[in-house]
């Protein structure tokens, strides 16, 4: 009999484990031999733990539109609640389609050229898997957003990075030129507007980007789930327009973020028509598909006309000025977004240090497999316990040694905002 106390648990689950471990089986798979888990999602386990304000995994705790939960209660009572087509509920392409051209001026044909996926997330993988070979190389900006790096090592390929400038985000034209040119170089990964540099890659940029793509034959593949959320002056230029692009172009998005709804895991590809037959393949066996009742009522969202953009730009507004102004009124240095919703504070007058791996490590008490050895990481722990602030080591979205950055996200209510930066008032008590 199973008796439910928590010693006779522990004690349960101690030898389970030492049986599993004593018994000789063959090894897991190469390929995720040396992940580790997401330092994002991490640190939001860290902050619960610690009841810290969760400002590292970048999700709203304000409400998604009205009109769009209303809509959810009446498909909760009338259905569809068995799978939907598997590219996606037909009444959501077409819809889908229409916002697009809006946007984009870009007609995408429903029937060929869409297919939804269970979040930018998923949109991002099929699109990898149906590109990648096994020893594929895929160029990718540093920093990155991690699901990247992971995506291209579960396709077998290489990460080839090429770094942004940390003084202004621009990228060397010359460097990027020479990796893609590089032999076995299959597809540049852009993320425009970019997490978590907040960066809105420039018209020039993106056709300088285009223009190697053309020449060396790659496929750019986008992730552009902050497309709405971008601060005067800056405007969203999607790839796809350019001449030549958009053949080449797989450009991945979502809902999560335009509509607050990060839960409802509503994403999807949009790309010309023979690269999408195998997109579509790819994501029938990775997923079957998309939640059909919250695909029906997300239909509502994508039929809203420019006001809902325009107020929730302003919005957005909003929140980057307020949490902004915060951070400069308490002398902290800080990369200005462009796009998306993210700051990188610089920590480097905290008196961290730098990478010392050998170094102490700490870890909130009851979140075993959150410990830090980098000063980042470090940072961001004891900033979690101490200061009641959760964010994300900026060490996880770079490939050069970077330790000196954290990222703060500022998609929350006001009063989430002040109390944020109430606790952040006492940041330099971290000062070593
Ligand atoms: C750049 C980027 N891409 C994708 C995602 C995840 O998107 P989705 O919720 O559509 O899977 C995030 C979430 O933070 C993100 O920042």
């Amino acid at each position: 009999m199973f008796i439910k106390t928590a010693g006779r648990v522990n004690d349960l689950l101690f030898c389970r484990v030492n049986f599993l471990n004593s018994i000789a089986m063959q090894p897991l798979s190469k390929r995720t031999e040396t992940f580790t888990d997401s330092v994002i999602r991490r640190m939001t386990r860290i902050a619960n733990a610690c009841g810290a304000i969760n400002l590292s995994q970048g999700f709203p705790d304000f409400d998604p539109p009205e009109a769009l939960t209303k809509r959810l209660s009446e498909v909760a009572l009338t259905g569809p609640h068995q799978y939907a087509i598997t590219f996606g509920a037909q009444n959501f392409r077409e819809a889908l389609s229409g916002k697009q051209f809006h946007f984009s001026g870009l007609r995408y044909d429903p029937q060929k050229e869409i297919v939804i996926t269970c979040g930018s997330t998923e949109a991002m993988m099929a699109s990898m898997m149906s590109v990648c070979n096994p020893g594929d190389k895929v160029v990718l900006f540093s920093p990155f957003y991690e699901n990247y790096s992971a995506d291209t090592i579960l396709c077998g390929a290489t990460p080839v990075y090429v770094p942004l400038s940390p003084v202004d985000l621009s990228f060397d034209a010359d460097v990027l030129e020479s990796a893609m040119a590089q032999p076995g170089v299959k597809a540049l990964v852009l993320c425009n507007p970019a997490n978590p540099s907040g960066k809105v890659f420039t018209h020039e940029e993106l056709s300088i980007i285009a223009t190697l793509a053309v020449k060396y034959d790659l496929y750019v593949i986008t992730d552009e789930v902050y497309e709405h959320i971008i601060y005067a002056p800056h405007r969203h230029t999607y790839i796809a327009t350019l001449p030549g692009m958009f053949e080449r172009t797989i450009e991945c998005s979502s809902l999560s973020k335009t509509y607050s709804i990060t839960g409802w895991r509503l994403g999807y590809v949009l790309a010309a028509e023979p690269v999408m037959e195998r997109i579509k393949k790819v994501h029938d066996f990775l997923t079957v598909g998309a939640a059909a009742p919250l695909m029906e009522a997300a239909v509502t969202a994508l039929r809203f006309d420019d006001s809902y953009y325009a107020g929730l730009q302003a919005h957005y507004t909003h929140m980057k000025d307020l949490f902004t102004n915060g951070l400069r009124n308490l002398g902290l240095r800080f990369t200005e977004p462009q796009g998306a919703y993210f700051v990188l504070i610089d920590i480097s007058e905290f008196g961290y240090g730098h990478r010392n791996v050998g170094g102490v490590r700490e870890s909130c008490s009851d979140v075993k497999c959150a410990v830090g050895t980098l000063p980042d990481e470090q940072f961001c722990i004891d900033m979690a316990q101490k200061v009641g602030v959760a964010a994300v080591p900026g060490s996880s979205f770079f490939r050069e040694p970077v330790d000196h950055l954290v990222r703060l996200h500022f998609a929350k209510k006001d009063e989430t905002l002040y109390e944020a930066l109430n606790r952040l008032e006492n940041l330099r008590k971290l000062k070593r």
